[in-house]
């Protein structure tokens, strides 16, 4: 399966923010915003991530993520000179995904809760049609709006509809098969100009073919769009790391965890930042995970 993060747009809500720089690169907490949806991919198992951006900002990102080899993954770029709606990220997409699958994920949504490797890994095997993941909110009316019947099946999908038929919004990271290029390529732009993605997820509904997984209760799906909800975010990532003594999204913990890196590479990119507590932590996870090397912080605890 490839990943694809589209990371384009003005950001206009969040000015003057992101008069001079990309949204998905304003800090979330300790880490710039698309750290998050990255995981999330890398979390799934993907290796080979496409970048999508304004001409103008991906050399930005480029520089950030470079081409990805040093986590172990397969990062490429492509501009998206205006934004024509999410869908376009698989016309823009189209020679990168290839005759493959592909799980799309929105630069500025974070996603946080237990045991999600594991939700995403299930879902992104044998995928027929597409697999959508909704989550409960008090304002659905700003997102997608998925309507359920009585077992759970997926009924409807409306695009910021003034009167929602439930609080289900459809969050920003979607799994296809590889009908999605087709698809994408047969619609026409919504009212707005844009080739909206609601309509991507009505062909699958309409076969029968789109599921929807309920990330519910107990889960963070956290909103980036507005100052407020910036901050917010930022806090919820402070608050937990503190709280436990992790970190959130931490690329190189997770390109450890699901076997893209070894230990000795884990702890070298940790210290190539040693002077940052990220930097710190990394090297903290390598040794704990076995590395030969003694970090100063854990050195001095006595830590093994
Ligand atoms: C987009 C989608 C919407 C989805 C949301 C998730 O909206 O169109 O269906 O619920 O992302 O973040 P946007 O935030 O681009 O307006």
């Amino acid at each position: 399966m490839k990943g694809i993060i589209l990371a384009g747009g003005t950001g206009s809500r969040l000015y003057p923010l992101t008069r001079s720089i990309s949204k998905q690169l304003l800090p979330v907490y300790d880490k710039p915003m698309i750290y998050y949806p990255l995981s999330v991919l890398m979390l799934a198992g993907i290796r080979e991530i496409l970048v999508i951006s304004t001409p103008l900002e991906l050399p930005l990102f480029e520089r950030l993520l470079g081409d990805g080899s040093r986590l172990g993954l397969e990062i490429t770029y492509a501009e998206q000179p205006v934004p024509r709606g999410l869908a376009d990220a698989f016309l823009v997409g189209a020679d990168h995904i290839g005759d493959d699958e592909v799980a799309l994920i929105l630069g500025d949504n974070i996603f946080h809760g237990p045991r999600f490797s594991e939700v995403l890994r299930r879902h992104a095997r044998n995928i027929d049609g597409c697999v959508l993941f909704g989550y409960p909110v008090t304002d659905p009316e700003r997102y997608g709006v998925g309507e359920t019947d009585a077992d759970g099946r997926l009924i409807s999908i409306e695009e910021k509809p003034a009167h929602p038929k439930s609080d289900r919004a459809i969050t920003g990271l979607y799994f296809y098969d590889n009908d999605v290029v087709d698809i994408a390529r047969g619609l026409r732009p919504s009212a707005r100009g844009e080739l909206e993605i609601s309509d991507v997820n009505q062909v699958y509904l309409d076969a029968g073919k789109a599921k929807l997984v309920d990330l519910g209760r107990g889960f963070a799906w956290l909103d980036t769009g507005t100052h407020n909800s910036l901050m917010d975010a930022g806090q919820y990532i402070q608050i937990l790391e503190h709280r436990q003594g992790v970190r959130i999204a931490c690329l190189e913990e997770v390109a450890l965890r699901v076997g893209f890196i070894d230990i000795d590479t884990c702890y070298r990119l940790g210290e190539e930042s040693a002077n940052s507590g990220y930097g710190q932590y990394v090297m903290d996870i390598a040794v704990r995970a076995g590395s030969a090397h003694l970090t100063p912080q854990l050195a001095r605890k006595g830590t093994p």
